[in-house]
């Protein structure tokens, strides 16, 4: 069984980690999902759906009908959580979207609650790291810490829209932004239609 860690932080994108995580469960992996407790309202702002820092009760709402692969769902602040450990062995991790004050604590390794200790530990465990930040504009200080994370491998994939494909609606751009983060993690995946 395939493990992967999930983080949703409160940036705006909230389509976007709701869609990877659909497709991580549809393809039968085991996820491991912290939704850190800011994201809670940018995704009832954006997506209109409701969802508590109560665990259990929403896992209908997040698989969104999809009813493969199991969820392992987590508070910010639990600590003890598998994740927290490089004993518990995933393939990846990924943070979308990913707030520019959750890249900064990753970046400088301020593990503060159990997302941002997991991709600490993904990254001192040398496993992958994919990020999806979303910030516009981004300042010098996003910046750098972005390229202090890709220079050690953290793969950084912002949503930028690829205006060749004409995106008809927001859903067609979530897709594409979606299908580019499972293609960094070597992830199949026909969520979007490719350049040939
Ligand atoms: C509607 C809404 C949209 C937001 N969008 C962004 C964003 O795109 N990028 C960002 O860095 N922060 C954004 N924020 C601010 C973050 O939620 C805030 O910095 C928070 O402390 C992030 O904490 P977290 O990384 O632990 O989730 C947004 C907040 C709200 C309420």
């Amino acid at each position: 069984m395939e493990r992967y860690i999930l983080g949703i932080s409160g940036a705006s994108g909230q389509a976007i980690g709701l869609k990877l995580l659909r497709e991580l469960l549809g393809r039968d992996f085991d996820v491991h999902l912290v939704i850190s407790r800011h994201a809670l309202p940018v995704i009832a702002q954006e997506t209109g759906i409701q969802i508590g820092l109560d665990k259990p009760r929403d896992e209908e709402t997040l698989r969104g009908g999809v009813s493969s692969g199991r969820l392992f769902r987590y508070r910010e602040d639990e600590m003890e959580a598998p994740i927290a450990s490089g004993s518990f062995k995933t393939k990846a991790m990924f943070i979308a979207p990913c707030s520019m004050k959750t890249l900064s604590a990753v970046a400088i390794g301020y593990a503060a609650n159990l997302l941002e200790r997991a991709a600490d530990v993904t990254i001192k465990e040398g496993r992958k790291l994919i990020l999806c930040p979303r910030e516009m504009p981004f300042s010098a200080i996003h910046l750098e810490n972005m390229l202090k994370l890709a220079r050690i491998g953290v793969a950084v994939a912002p949503p930028v829209a690829a205006f060749y494909q004409m995106p008809k609606n927001l859903e067609d751009m979530v897709d594409f932004f979606a299908g580019k983060l499972l293609d960094s993690a070597g992830i199949e995946n026909e969520t979007f239609k490719r350049w040939r």
